[in-house]
């Protein structure tokens, strides 16, 4: 018998299989001897069976554990009285209340897979998220099941001096032996995948916060000592978060501490465990010198993300996995919000809908689409996607837009009040926000239930004599799969008219007494085709339309390259001024790839070059807005708006177009750099970043200019940089240009940085994005670099990822190098972290819209993939739909 196809065909679970907890855990007692070598768990359950629940007989989940006794009320449990499978213990005829006592032990420095116990650096540390609580111990896995937790830790006093879990510590002391032990509480009722534990010599950054009742919170970041100096920027996130907690949701910090623990071997950005936060260093630790500014405002809106998880995760959590966008769409709202308060909401804007539009709208139109609650899944980890996360931000935002900010608020309140210590649905955050304000979201659902991006199509006629504008709009849905036709969606569509010399028109539809001023209103799409009908409009107007990307739709609005010129620079909504300008310098840009792609002489468009100038001298806009509009998009970008993406025409047309405009307004380009060239210290704050994010601009413009002495100021800019902002820009621009210079500013930056693993990252990074010929090969060297580990996430991120995600000339190469060298690292990391593996899939995500020559390598990159044997869950599941 052929053994192989079942081997290989991992268990789907679906969510309309999902049922209620058999048994429920009241009371968890964890109790750790921890070793890296071998930590043994001693698991105390209080249990009982679930009045609500099915009569089933119990499960516990584990994996990758070694059981060494089980005791049912004191009693041994001998091996026929319950039965083990490598996932799985079931104990049959319990009674209806009962204590289970559970020994196991782990190997934390075998964990390669980072999920669990593991060992990273010198300390021990947990990701529990979303199954990893069964790397543990034997545990009902699965966020429905919510239970007390009080953790004991024991451990050699002078290797684990630090010893953190959950909530409060209740009690600690020493042993004669050398060892000493900690006692942990957690009074708030939780799933499994929120526990924590963390075990090293750390040092320990203090501060403390001040609820809004007066309740006073110890404040604590743990890093490794040698980070001790990166801390701050942390610190000052995390107090900002809280205060905007209580100021904007009213929800207040719950436990008498709150730390926060950096690690360096993590697989995602950060975890919201209760109390105690686990983050991967990059996304936490930061100086002037060692972080760029985008780095400064990522820490900030991660750590925020983290600790609104609190309410919107924590206290209230998910039903089952499929609910995972309820607390994930949710925060990431809140934290877009959150930094679009602190910082420009209009910058905010724009980079959401920027990183929208590439990542998550390749997902909805690939292999993988898959909806805001998706209703199968082999992997959950595979899930931690850009359609859970960003979509379900905007599909939140959208409710926000429909109810409007009042009515949101009074909405989420009731969801928090209603369900505090529940495990829900995206379906019950709904009813909260329909029963606070009497709304009706039912059409609104379809956004949880159906995958793939919308299309709007967007016509419009003005009556010159009757004075009345007409706007129509259409909705379509492309099919994705297992979705085979949609049902409408409830759109929001904000709209503004404006008039010939770019003032705001009053906005009346024809069945309204009277007119609505203001810029911009809402419109509300129900139905496949609707028209609305403006009257009094007094001369012919042009609609700005999905202002503020009202809605994560694809629009389809033929405007003309004048109209777009004259939007951007006069429309009174910073989203579509910038929007219109990237919608102009796409269309120049198609152009110029049909004329190379044709053979022909290629011209510079100098509609562009003038709106380009009228930009750089506005005096009124922010300086980050200008930066943001002289932007081009990334060929990345440029290549989904093709049927069929011609990667080097692409490249090609757009280095056009960047040395052009760059000969054209050098003069213009240089002074702004001059001007924005004023020493002054260091500081993150808004204005500061504005004005460096566009000094960097002018110095890619005046670097791509090709005039050699643009690079000795490039040279200048590094040697004289007190931060890595701008440090970075010039290394940055310096890995394009062959030569000595560039050799030595590589060698020089990594001299100097050698010892800081999250600067070592930019270098990897910045040589994988490089555009030279010889890439790969570089890459492939650095891979045997005594900087780089294929165990280290960051590591493999940096050079791998950036190679095969952001260097779509080299990662494309038409000899399929670029494809073989990631089907070959898949391999070899999926035996050592498969979440790491099966992520770096996703370069692969669009594989079927290349040319002919392209599909068939990239064909054979994920068939030599598919072909192995033991492929873990996580690449099985995203190699074969790709494949299918
Ligand atoms: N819940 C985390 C967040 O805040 C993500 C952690 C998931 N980790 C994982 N290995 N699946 O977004
Ligand atoms: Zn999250």
């Amino acid at each position: 018998m052929d053994t192989s196809a079942t081997e290989q065909s991992p268990k789907v679970t679906l969510l309309a299989d999902y049922e209620q907890p058999a048994y429920l855990v009241d009371e968890a007692l964890l109790q750790f001897d921890l070793d890296s070598a071998k930590t043994r768990v001693v698991s105390t359950l209080t249990m009982r069976k679930n009045p609500q629940g099915p009569e089933a007989d119990c499960i516990l989940d584990g994996e990758a554990l070694t059981l060494v006794s089980l005791k049912l009320d004191g009693k041994k449990l001998e091996g026929n009285q319950f039965q083990r499978t490598t996932s799985q213990l079931l104990i049959p005829n319990l009674p209806d209340k009962f204590e289970l006592e559970i020994i196991t032990e782990i190997e934390p420095d075998q964990n390669t897979a980072l999920e669990g116990l593991y060992y990273s650096g010198s300390i021990l540390c947990t990701q529990c998220e979303a199954e990893g609580f069964r790397r543990i111990t034997y545990y009902p896995d699965r966020p429905d099941v919510m239970s007390v937790f009080t953790v004991t830790i024991v451990a050699d006093r002078e290797k684990w001096p630090v010893m953190l879990s959950n909530g409060n510590m209740e009690d600690q002391g020493v042993f004669d032996d050398g060892r000493h032990w900690v006692r942990w509480h957690d009074p708030h009722p939780k799933p499994s995948y929120l526990f924590a534990l963390v075990a090293g010599d750390l040092h320990v950054q203090q501060d403390s916060f001040t609820t809004q009742s007066g309740r006073e919170v110890a404040l604590r970041i743990y890093v490794d000592p040698e980070n001790k100096h990166k801390c701050d920027h942390a610190l000052t996130s995390l107090k900002q978060a809280m205060k905007w907690d209580e100021d904007t949701y009213g929800r207040e910090y719950d436990l008498d501490v709150f730390m926060i623990v950096a690690v360096n071997d993590f697989n995602m950005g950060a975890m919201e465990n209760k109390g105690l936060n686990i983050f991967n260093a990059a996304c936490v630790l930061a100086t002037p010198e060692t972080a760029t500014d985008d780095d400064f405002y990522t820490i900030q809106s991660i750590v925020a993300h983290e600790y609104f998880h609190n309410w919107s995760g924590n206290r209230v959590t998910c039903r089952d996995w499929f609910q995972l966008s309820l607390k994930e769409g949710f925060t990431v709202m809140r934290d877009q919000s959150f930094s679009a308060d602190l910082n420009s909401a209009a910058v905010q804007r724009i980079d959401d809908v920027n990183g929208l539009r590439s990542m998550q709208f390749a997902e909805d139109a690939g292999p993988m689409a898959h909806p805001v609650r998706p209703d199968s899944y082999i992997e959950i980890s595979n899930f931690y996607t850009v359609t859970i996360y960003e979509k379900g931000a905007e599909v939140v935002r959208m409710i926000n837009t429909l109810v409007g900010d009042e009515e949101f608020r009074k909405g989420t309140d009731l969801y928090f009040d209603r369900h505090d210590g529940q495990a829900v649905t995206t379906d019950d955050f709904v009813k909260a926000i329909e029963d606070a304000n009497a709304v009706d979201l039912s059409q609104f659902k379809r956004w949880y239930e159906q995958a793939g991006t919308p299309e709007l199509t967007i016509d419009t006629n003005y009556d010159p004599i009757e004075h009345r504008f007409t706007l129509t709009v259409t909705q379509a849905c492309p099919a994705t799969p297992g979705q085979a036709t949609k049902q409408p969606f409830h759109i929001p569509l904000a709209v503004g008219l404006l008039d010939k010399s770019g003032t705001s028109l009053d906005m009346q539809l024809e069945d309204e007494a009277e007119p609505h001023h203001g810029d911009t209103r809402i419109l509300s799409v129900t139905e496949a085709s609707q028209t609305f009908e403006f009257i009094n409009v007094s001369s012919e107007p042009l609609a700005s339309v999905l202002r503020g990307f009202s809605a994560p739709v694809k629009l389809k609005y033929d405007l003309s390259n004048h109209q777009l010129a004259f939007l951007m620079v006069n429309d009174k909504d910073s989203f579509n001024r910038w929007d219109a300008g990237q919608k102009l310098i796409i269309n120049i840009l198609l152009e110029l790839v049909a004329d190379i792609q044709q053979n022909n002489p290629l011209v510079l468009s100098s509609l562009l070059v003038n709106q380009f100038e009228r930009i750089l001298t506005d005096k009124k806009l922010d300086p980050a807005l200008i930066a943001k509009m002289l932007t081009l998009p990334t060929e990345n970008y440029l290549a989904a708006q093709m049927t069929t993406p011609d990667v080097d025409a692409i490249h090609q047309a757009r280095e056009f177009l960047k040395r052009n405009i760059a000969v054209s307004l050098k003069g213009l380009f240089n002074q702004t750099y001059e001007k924005l060239s004023v020493k002054k210290a260091y500081d993150f704050n808004a204005d500061d970043m504005a004005m460096r994010s566009l000094k960097n601009v002018c110095l890619s413009y005046l670097v791509a200019s090709g005039d050699p002495l643009q690079l000795q100021r490039c040279l200048r800019q590094m040697k004289q940089a007190d931060n890595m902002t701008e440090l970075l820009a010039g290394l940055r621009l310096m890995v394009d240009q062959s030569g000595l210079e560039r050799e030595n500013a590589l060698r020089s930056f990594y001299e100097q940085w050698k010892q800081d693993r999250q600067v070592v990252d930019k270098w990897l990074a910045v040589q994988a994005a490089s555009t030279l010929p010889d890439t790969l090969i570089r890459v492939k060297g650095l891979m045997k670099h005594e900087a780089f580990s294929i165990k280290n996430p960051n590591n493999v991120r940096a050079l791998i990822g950036m190679f095969c995600r952001n260097n779509p000339v080299h990662f494309h190469a038409k000899d399929g190098s670029g494809y073989r060298f990631l089907a070959e690292q898949i391999l070899v990391l999926d035996k050592l972290n498969p979440q790491v593996a099966a992520r770096m899939l996703g370069a692969l995500n669009s594989w079927r819209r290349y040319d002919e020559q392209r599909q068939q390598l990239m064909k054979q990159a994920l068939e030599s993939i598919a072909e192995q044997q033991d492929l873990s869950a996580d690449v099985y599941e995203i190699v074969t739909k790709y494949l299918a």
